[in-house]
């Protein structure tokens, strides 16, 4: 409205797809979608209010992931939102251009929530000018990536046969099977999530593409890379040059994560899986070149304390999540050195509530930001981590592996900023 208020209504229900031809699927959709959510938007300096529905059979929560936010608007869970209630969260969006998503973060069935198809994405505009196609669904595209294993009979398969989580076969963009994209312009930007519950991407689409944005915002510059690497939660926006009348497929390349070839293999880093054609016009429009300068804002500077984090067995410092204990106490507005560790034999990622943060260590055109971070078998990831301005002192926020059967069995600790 007028007051640059934004207000959504949101109603998580139950519904039934169509993946494999003639059967249905029970799944679980936001917004009326039987399956997904509707993307939600708004710029900068607006208040944002959603008002969220379950209409599920059972208690969930929405998390607005990647997002600054006052501890009580969150949606992990500490905000729980029981069947037929509504929950209210409203905050002031403050923070640059950037690709968030939103998704369930109910204690010990976040994956399965997920799973049954709760995901959406939740974009962050500002006024900084930028070059960049931006006309959504033409030349802006969401691409929402996750992997369903579906039983004969239709329905996902929900048992868990390894160590990292829920994997399929069967590729997802947008809640789509076998999808393909019409293309009319010379360059398409696409913003990838990666929304899968345990499978990481390794995205190529045979020729080299321009990485201008990731999980926080636009890099300083674009890059042009060969393919990119997208753990569960994160977002990748690259643009693709596309040359009249000839296809390419956005595919998932092979990628070992770091760890042994067994391990790597169960972890799904075997598999070569198509996920997008993209089918350009005979005649295309042109766009423009993807500028030299994406964005100004500062890098972040050293931070004072520096907190240490060893993954293993599934445990951070050897504790499970304890929705009662505080594991952290940050000062509002810090920034500080985070490292992570990864003691263990499985590929983790860690992703941290609240925070926008850069990983040190490497060259000056890879600083971007994220709030998601790959943390290979053997690693240390350090990373300038900056919290939000909100105190509470006494609702905390996450910081967790979201390889989602991973924080479901307590993979996730608890921090305060004060
Ligand atoms: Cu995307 Cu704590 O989650
Ligand atoms: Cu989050
Ligand atoms: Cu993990």
């Amino acid at each position: 409205d007028a007051g640059g208020r934004r207000v959504f209504g949101l109603t998580a229900a139950p519904g039934t797809s169509a993946f494999l031809d003639g059967l249905a699927t029970p799944t679980w959709g936001y917004g009326g979608m039987p399956f997904g959510g509707p993307t939600l938007r708004a710029r900068r300096g607006e208040e944002v209010v959603v008002r969220v529905t379950n209409r599920l059979p059972e208690t969930t929560t929405t998390h607005w992931h990647g997002m600054t936010l006052p501890a009580r608007m969150d949606g992990g869970p500490h905000q729980p939102i029981a069947p037929g209630e509504t929950w209210e969260a409203s905050w002031r969006v403050e923070q640059p251009a950037a690709t968030l998503w939103y998704h369930p973060h109910p204690h010990g069935a976040t994956e399965r929530h997920v799973h049954r198809g709760l995901s959406g994405l939740f974009l962050v505009d500002d006024d900084v000018p930028v070059d960049l196609p931006d006309r959504y669904g033409v030349d802006d595209v969401p691409v929402v990536l996750t992997d369903r294993g579906l039983a004969p009979d239709g329905a996902f398969d929900e048992q868990h046969r390894n160590a990292v989580g829920l994997l399929g076969d069967t590729v997802l963009a947008n809640g789509t099977v076998a999808p393909y994209l019409d293309v009319r312009t010379s360059r398409v930007r696409l913003r990838v999530l990666n929304a899968s519950p345990a499978r990481s991407y390794r995205l190529s689409v045979g020729a080299p593409v321009s990485l201008v944005g990731v999980d926080g915002g636009l890099l300083p510059a674009p890059r042009v890379v060969d393919d990119v690497l997208l753990t569960p939660g994160e977002r990748a926006e690259i643009v693709v040059e596309c040359a009249p009348g000839r296809r390419m497929v956005l595919r998932s390349l092979p990628d070992d994560l770091g760890a042994v070839n067994g391990v790597a293999a169960a972890a799904g880093g075997a598999d070569s899986l198509d996920l997008l054609e993209l089918r350009p016009a005979d005649r295309l429009e042109a766009s423009p070149p993807v500028p030299a300068v994406l964005s100004r804002e500062a890098p972040l500077t050293e931070g004072s304390t520096v907190r240490r984090f060893v993954l293993a067995n599934n445990r951070i410092n050897g504790l499970a999540m304890d929705p009662t204990r505080v594991d952290e106490v940050v000062p509002v507005g810090a920034t500080e050195t985070w490292e992570f560790t990864n003691r263990h034999t499985l590929p983790h990622n860690i992703h941290v509530h609240d925070a926008r943060l850069q990983v040190l260590d490497v060259p000056a055109a890879a600083r971007a930001w994220k709030d998601t971070v790959a943390v290979a078998p053997g690693t240390t990831v350090r990373a300038l981590v900056r919290v939000g301005p909100y105190a509470d002192p006494e609702v905390p926020y996450m910081l967790h592996c979201h390889l989602l059967r991973h924080e479901d069995d307590g993979m996730m600790l608890q921090f305060l900023v004060v």
